[in-house]
């Protein structure tokens, strides 16, 4: 790479011989870059599993007017006030989890396997509208086996974890198609909600000539990726918010008395041509990986950044431009952030009102590429007061 300018300051810049020439950048400047490149200058692009196994329509291989059209048919979908509608079907779930699962018993696991997880159960209602039952039964197992491939070596032989992971895609699409029709149907001939689940939104989608916004195709990619996008996301995050609560006794008391009150009131990127960035010259074709969580790791910009400290957030305004980006940044942002953050409260509301928990010998875990508990987790649990 070309040196430019100023050495200094992008000596955060490594480049690794990879399969692909690959620049690694991170950091305020490197976020900033990447939040506010347009798609002319940079353009997304996932391994040949992912791209495959979620189909190469889904929003992270679209760009300019596609990406747009796309994300503005989630997004209506995603939105806070169409959302209110699902908050009780939401805490429904989380409840009837937690009375079957945890209610009455000493030791449980955190991570549950996915038939059992209930914002899979969530997610597969508000997003495709199957309600609990054999169906739903069949998709979930699917799901998993589909998704269980999507970090493998593309390589489609027998009996390979990759071929098995697009065998299980072809079954999910099929579903989605079915699932397409009938949906089509309540909606010509029933009149059916046009926000009542994710497909019967992108389906009711038209322009000015009555035309159909987004194909069939674009709608099969990305529920799909929406389902994955919103699966193991809120389920880490939520397993390791306990993880950290069961060593915290202050901040447990301080959700605690949150959780309280709020009851009592009614309420993988490629360069495109040349770019020149902070004083090199990355050339086109280059891959750019942008390492996003290594921003919150910077004590300059966090200090002790490893410490579970919720009130570090308390003062937005303190947090500089470009440096927590958890959701991303930019035309790209997380579309799900509300969905991920309604499904978080509402599950550590149960949580932290109904028990205390203690963590059991083994609580380490691995990374697939998620940070995933080994053993799932295992929590002892103190309850407080039955649902
Ligand atoms: C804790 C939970 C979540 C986290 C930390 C998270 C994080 C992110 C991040 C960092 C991006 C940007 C990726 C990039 O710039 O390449 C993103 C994109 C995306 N997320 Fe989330 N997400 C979460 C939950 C969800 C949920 C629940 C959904 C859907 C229901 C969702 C749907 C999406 C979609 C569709 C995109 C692609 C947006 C685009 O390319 O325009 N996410 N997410």
């Amino acid at each position: 790479m070309a040196r430019t300018k100023d050495q200094e300051v992008w000596s955060n810049i490594k480049v690794k011989p990879l399969w692909k020439i690959t620049v690694f950048i991170y950091g305020q400047a490197a976020n900033k870059f990447v939040f506010t490149s347009d798609s002319t200058t940079l353009s997304n692009q996932q391994t040949q599993s992912v791209r495959t196994i979620l189909g190469e329509q889904n929003i992270l291989e679209l760009s300019g007017e596609d990406h747009k059209r796309v994300r503005g048919a989630l997004v209506s979908f995603l939105k806070p006030e169409s959302l209110k509608q699902y908050v009780g079907k939401m805490d429904e779930e989380v409840k009837k989890h937690l009375e079957l699962h945890w209610q009455g018993k000493q030791q449980v696991k955190v991570r549950v396997a996915p038939h059992e997880d209930p914002h899979i159960q969530h997610n597969l209602l508000t997003l495709f509208g199957v309600e609990r039952g054999a169906r739903k039964d069949k998709f979930v197992a699917c799901f998993q086996e589909m998704i269980e491939g999507m970090w493998s070596i593309p390589i489609n032989l027998p009996f390979t974890r990759y071929n098995r992971s697009l065998r299980a895609r072809t079954r999910v699409q099929n579903m989605v198609k079915d699932l397409i029709r009938e949906k089509r149907l309540e909606l010509e001939q029933k009149g059916a909600s046009t926000h009542q689940d994710l497909i019967t939104c992108m389906l009711s989608i038209h322009n000015e000539n009555n035309e159909q916004v987004i194909t069939e195709k674009e709608i099969v990619d990305n529920v799909i990726l929406v389902m994955v996008a919103g699966h193991d996301t809120s389920s880490v995050l939520i397993t390791f918010i306990m993880r950290l609560l069961a060593n915290e006794p202050t901040i447990y008391a301080a959700v605690l008395q949150e959780q309280e009150e709020i009851k009592s009131k009614p309420s993988g990127e490629k360069a495109l041509k040349d770019i020149e960035y902070g004083g090199y010259l990355i050339p086109k074709g280059w891959h750019v990986f942008w390492v996003s969580p290594m921003t919150h790791m910077d004590s300059s910009i966090f200090p002790e950044p490893s410490k579970f400290d919720p009130s570090r957030f308390e003062n937005q305004a303190s947090v500089p431009p470009y440096c927590f980006v958890a959701s991303g940044g930019g035309p790209r942002i997380c579309p799900g952030y509300e969905f991920a953050r309604i499904e978080t409260l509402v599950t550590i509301h149960h949580q932290v009102t109904h028990f205390t928990w203690k963590l059991c010998a083994d609580h380490s875990f691995s990374r697939d590429p998620m940070p995933i508990p080994t053993q799932g987790l295992p929590i002892q649990l103190v309850p407080k007061k039955t649902f």
